[in-house]
Parts: structure tokens; C-alpha cells; sequence
């Protein structure tokens, strides 16, 4: 592995960090498969609650590197290869069973927004700025923009950003809905480290079972909604944690929970 994306854990958290400044992680396809492979990792390490994803205090990312893509204008509208790397990774990421948190701060651009919006939760320090400029180069939202941003904030609102490019800032952000919360300058991974502590503290198969329930709840209807989430009801039902949760509440103590 190169140094493109870091990692560090503690207390049940990991924090995963994109590391090429000098371009304002600007994102390739050697930084997504580390990316990819780090977040698999965390997923299967069973100590490991929460993740964090964070980027530099300039910027979170300003999308695909632009300058390793100027020789591709003449593709006889085949799909983009980098596209697909990070529309699998992106996808990916809403079947970790962890909760997956961006640390926001600086440009978060493009498909950097893309990379924030397939998070599960952000959270933006104050010097966020969030915009689309797809249109500008001639291109668009291709890595989910346009089906996530829509999810969180409906198609008006959307399509103004995208169709704009305005970027707006990270008080603008929270006010549409799109960032959780709004934190002071080069605060953002200790508030999502916070957070991440937190769930930490929760039931892992809970936690898993609510994320693919919310994530089913923004793609199906509601009768097939409800039915998975009874499912998952049920299935949690049989599990230790549960039986261990609830004598732990009887017997006025804190749970011990294993994942089970
Ligand atoms: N790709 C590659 N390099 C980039 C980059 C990108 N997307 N954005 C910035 N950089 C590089 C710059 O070229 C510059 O490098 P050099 O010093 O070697 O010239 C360095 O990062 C710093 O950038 P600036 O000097 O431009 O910094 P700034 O503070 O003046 O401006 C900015 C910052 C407003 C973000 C400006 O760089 C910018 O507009 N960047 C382009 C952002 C963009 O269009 N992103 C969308 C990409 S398309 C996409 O993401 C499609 C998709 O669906 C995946």
C-alpha cells in the first residue's frame, strides 16, 4: 500500500484518512482501491464499531483528478473506468455494516461530495464548502450524485446545486439537510470520533440491521420497507445481545454486548 489513505484505531473506532494534499485529494483509481481495502478491513474487525472518513483541513476531496483525465474526451460514450471503480466503491459502502461518518472540512467537491454523500453520516467543520461543478467541465454528477443528493434534499434543491454549481457552505449544508452537524474549524473527526464512540456503545447487529432497513427505506416502497425491517426485527430477536440487553437493563448494569 502506498500512503494515499491512512488509518488509525482506538476505542472501537477507526479513523481512515485520504492523504494527497498536494492535490486537494483529488481522487485516483490506486487511492479508491486502498480506500476499498481498508474499509473491508475495518468492516471485518470485529472490535471496530464505527469508521470514520476523513480528508485534509484544505480539502475533504475535490472529486476525480481532473489532470488524469484530459486525454479521455474521445470514448464513443463508453462508461468511465474510474466512474465504475468508485461507483462500486461507493456502493460498497452502504453494505459495511458499520456506520461509515465523513469528517468533513475545506472543498468537498464533485465527487468528493459523492464520496461524503455515500457516508452514512456527515459531519462539517465550519470551513465545509460543498458544490458540484460537473457542468462546468462538461461532465455531471456520475458516481451517485444525482441519486443521493436527491434522496437527502429532493429533486428542486438538487438540481439547483447541480445544475449551478454553487457551492454553498457548511451552515447552508446543515440547514438542507445534508450535513448531521456543524462543528468549529479543525474540529470535524473529533466530533465524528465522538460519535462513533457512541455507537460503539450499542448493539453491533442493532446497529447493522438499522442501516440496511434506512437503506432499503430510500429505494423501495413502504410495504417492502416495513417487511424487511420486520425481518430484521425478528432475526434480532433470537440474538444474544438482545437477551443480554435487556437483563442488563433489568439487572441495572451496563450490557456487554459481542456481536451475537
Ligand atoms: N483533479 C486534479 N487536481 C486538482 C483538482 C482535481 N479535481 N482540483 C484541484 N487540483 C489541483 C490543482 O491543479 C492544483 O495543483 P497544482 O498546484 O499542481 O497546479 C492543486 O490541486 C491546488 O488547486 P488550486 O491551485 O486550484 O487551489 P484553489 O484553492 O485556487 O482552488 C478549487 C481550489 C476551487 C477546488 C479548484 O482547484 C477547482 O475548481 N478544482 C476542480 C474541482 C472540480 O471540478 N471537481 C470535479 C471533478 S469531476 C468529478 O468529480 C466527476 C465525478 O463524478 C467523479
Amino acid at each position: 500500500m502506498s500512503d494515499l489513505v491512512q488509518s488509525s484505531f482506538a476505542d472501537g473506532v477507526a479513523v481512515v484518512t485520504i492523504n494527497r494534499a498536494e492535490a486537494l485529494n483529488a481522487l485516483t483509481p490506486e487511492m479508491l482501491a486502498e480506500l476499498r481495502e481498508l474499509l473491508s478491513d475495518f468492516d471485518r474487525e470485529v472490535d471496530c464499531r464505527a469508521i470514520v472518513l476523513a480528508g485534509q483541513p484544505k480539502a475533504f476531496s475535490v472529486g476525480a483528478d481532473i489532470k488524469g483525465r484530459v486525454a479521455e474526451y474521445d470514448t464513443g460514450g463508453a462508461r468511465d473506468p474510474l466512474g465504475e471503480i468508485i461507483r462500486g466503491l461507493f456502493s460498497y459502502m452502504e453494505e459495511v455494516s458499520k456506520p461509515i461518518i465523513a469528517a468533513l472540512a475545506g472543498y468537498v467537491l464533485g465527487g468528493g461530495f459523492e464520496l461524503a454523500l455515500a457516508c452514512d453520516l456527515r459531519i462539517a467543520d465550519a470551513t465545509a464548502k460543498f458544490g458540484f461543478p460537473e457542468a462546468n467541465v462538461g461532465s455531471m454528477p456520475g458516481a451517485g450524485g444525482t441519486q443521493r443528493l436527491t434522496r437527502l434534499v429532493g429533486p428542486a434543491i438538487a438540481m439547483e446545486l447541480m445544475f449551478s454549481g454553487d457551492r454553498i457552505d457548511a451552515d447552508e449544508a446543515y440547514r438542507l439537510g445534508i450535513v448531521n452537524k456543524v462543528v468549529a474549524e479543525g474540529e470535524a473527526v473529533s466530533a465524528a470520533v465522538e460519535f462513533g464512540k457512541k455507537v460503539a456503545s450499542k448493539a453491533p447487529l442493532s446497529i447493522d440491521r438499522i442501516k440496511r432497513s434506512v437503506y432499503v427505506a430510500t429505494s423501495s416502497d413502504l410495504a417492502t420497507g416495513l417487511e424487511f425491517e420486520a425481518v430484521c426485527h425478528a432475526f434480532l430477536r433470537g440474538t444474544h445481545d438482545r437477551e443480554e440487553g435487556m437483563r442488563a437493563f433489568v439487572e441495572k448494569r451496563s450490557p456487554k454486548f459481542i456481536g451475537r
